[in-house]
Parts: C-alpha cells; sequence; structure tokens
C-alpha cells in the first residue's frame, strides 16, 4: 500500500461563474494533505467554502487555479473521472435524495451493479456494506418506511459498496434528530477505525468535530487553522472571534482553567471533564 497522500490539494482556487458579471471566489489559495486512514473534519460559516472544497475531491468540480490530486491522478484529466469518482465516494445532507430504489438492498446493490461485478460479489458487498451501517436486518424493508438516520445509513452502505478509499459526507447528520446523527456518528467511526476508510466530514456540530484526527477551520474560501482536535479548540478565543462555537466541554474546561489554572483548558469530551473532575477527588475550587 502506498504511504504518500492519498489526496493532495494544491494551491486551489476555485470561481463560481468566471467571466460573469458576478464571479464568486469560494476557494483562494488551498492547501491540503489527506492521508490514508484520517478522519478529517471541515468546520467553518456558511459560504465559508467546505462544500466547494469537497466537491473537488472527486472532480465534480475542477480547480480553477492549482491541482488535486486523487491517488496520483490529477482530477482535471478526463481519462481519470471515472477512477477518481470510484475512489472518493459521497454522502449529502438530504437522505431523501440520495435512495434510488424501493427496497433497501436494491438501494445498496445499486452502485456495484453499475460497476459491471458478478451477481455473487454484489451479494457480497451489500451484505457486507449494510453490516457496517448496521442495516442488514432491514434488508428487505422498503427504503421509504425509514427513519431519516436509517435512511442516511443506507445511503452510507451504497456508497461503501462501491469500496472507496475514502468517503466524503457533506453535513450528512444535519437534517436528522439527535438518535439518528448518534447512529451515523458511530457508523462513520466504524468505517474509519474498522473498515480503514479514509474518512472527510463536513458539520455544524463542533460535538462531531472531536471525532475527527485532524480538524480544517474555512473562513472566506481559506483554511484558516489546522490541527488536531485539541490544537484546533484549545484556541477558543480565537475561534469566539471568528463566532465560531468550541465544543461544550471545551468551553466548560476553558473556563475552569480560568478560575483554576492547573484545570486543563482543552479537554474535548464529556468523559475526559468527568475524568479530571473525578481525579480531583471531586472539586473543582
Ligand atoms: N453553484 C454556485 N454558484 C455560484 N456561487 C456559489 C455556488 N455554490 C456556492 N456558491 C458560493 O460560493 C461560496 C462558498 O459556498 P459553499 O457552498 O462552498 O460554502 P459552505 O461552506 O459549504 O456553506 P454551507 O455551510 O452553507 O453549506 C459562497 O459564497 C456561495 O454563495
Ligand atoms: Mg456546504
Amino acid at each position: 500500500m502506498s504511504e504518500g497522500p492519498i489526496v493532495r490539494v494544491e494551491n486551489v482556487t476555485f470561481v463560481y461563474n468566471p467571466g460573469s458579471e458576478n464571479p464568486t471566489v469560494a476557494l483562494r489559495n488551498v492547501d491540503l494533505t489527506l492521508y490514508r486512514g484520517d478522519y478529517l473534519v471541515i468546520v467553518g460559516h456558511n459560504g465559508s467554502g467546505k462544500s466547494t472544497l469537497v466537491k473537488h475531491l472527486n472532480a465534480l468540480l475542477l480547480p480553477t487555479e492549482g491541482e488535486v490530486w486523487v491517488k496520483g491522478m490529477d482530477t482535471r484529466d478526463p481519462e481519470h473521472v471515472l477512477d477518481i469518482r470510484r475512489s472518493v465516494g459521497m454522502v449529502f445532507q438530504n437522505p431523501d435524495n440520495q435512495i434510488v430504489a424501493t427496497v433497501v438492498e436494491h438501494d445498496v446493490a445499486f452502485g456495484p451493479e453499475n460497476l459491471g461485478l458478478p451477481p455473487e460479489e454484489v451479494e457480497r458487498r451489500v451484505e457486507w456494506a449494510l453490516g457496517v451501517v448496521g442495516m442488514l436486518p432491514h434488508r428487505d424493508r422498503a427504503s421509504h418506511l425509514l427513519s431519516a438516520g436509517q435512511k442516511q445509513r443506507v445511503a452510507i452502505a451504497g456508497v461503501l459498496a462501491m469500496k472507496p478509499d475514502v468517503i466524503v459526507l457533506d453535513e450528512s447528520t444535519a437534517m436528522l434528530d439527535p438518535v439518528g446523527r448518534e447512529e451515523v456518528l458511530k457508523t462513520i467511526r466504524r468505517l474509519n477505525r474498522e473498515e480503514g476508510v479514509t474518512v472527510v466530514a463536513v458539520t455544524h456540530f463542533m460535538r462531531e468535530a472531536v471525532e475527527g484526527n485532524r480538524v480544517v477551520v474555512m473562513e472566506e474560501g481559506r483554511i484558516v487553522m489546522e490541527g488536531t482536535p485539541r490544537e484546533v479548540f484549545s484556541r477558543v478565543e480565537e475561534l469566539r472571534e471568528m463566532m465560531l462555537d468550541v465544543p461544550q466541554p471545551t468551553e466548560l474546561s476553558y473556563e475552569l482553567h480560568k478560575l483554576r489554572p492547573d484545570f486543563p483548558p482543552d479537554l474535548l469530551t464529556v468523559e475526559e471533564v468527568v475524568e479530571e473532575i473525578c481525579r480531583r477527588g471531586g472539586g473543582v475550587r
């Protein structure tokens, strides 16, 4: 297996409607490297360029300037588009727009069938993919009767059945209730940790941003912060200045740190905060 980056975004600028009366510069000189096994989370305000960036990862958009390389293939090379689309699968926000068949297992089979795979291989992949997302018991059900969270997991299975190297999820939990959101998060975690799929997730929920091993913050078409969740979210004041949230446990630990400087300022999860408080014998004062 190659150890080099799986995706490289090099100095990409992207302009919608170039040459028109009102061109929009949506990306400005963006550099981003994705390694195999990464779970990269992208956050940023509405219109900061997150969707535009991820659409470059599978050649849905091509750079106005700069280059995007996927497994050594230039996304501008038309010969590679199919290979690139097979390597980088996309899951979008609205599960209803992604379900194509009336029965769950047919929906998941749709992609691999279109690859021209033999029926036994399609069957194997459908079972595997439905198993990974925890939907195997529902394989015979009517897709439209599923909850939004279940539909989104079927959509993920459909992408997974194509055996992509990378799965990109663009706000794929945004339309779900908290239960559905947790189901999908758990699924993404499993894809990444157990199946070795490289994940790129765009989200507005900071609680989801701590799931990744890397976080990127975008503003006005630029990457303005990058690092591990702890590195990024410890920059509480800068994030507040950008009017971005930090995860609630981090907010709490940051405020406790102000009262007691020996309390760590950069805890990410409820578990970490509880553990720290217990370690101190239950008191922070
Ligand atoms: N099809 C389009 N035509 C013209 N401009 C567009 C188009 N899509 C996006 N834009 C503009 O490009 C910029 C970046 O948009 P983009 O959708 O990438 O942001 P985003 O971070 O994904 O936002 P959101 O959080 O709302 O999904 C915005 O100014 C947006 O208005
Ligand atoms: Mg978007």
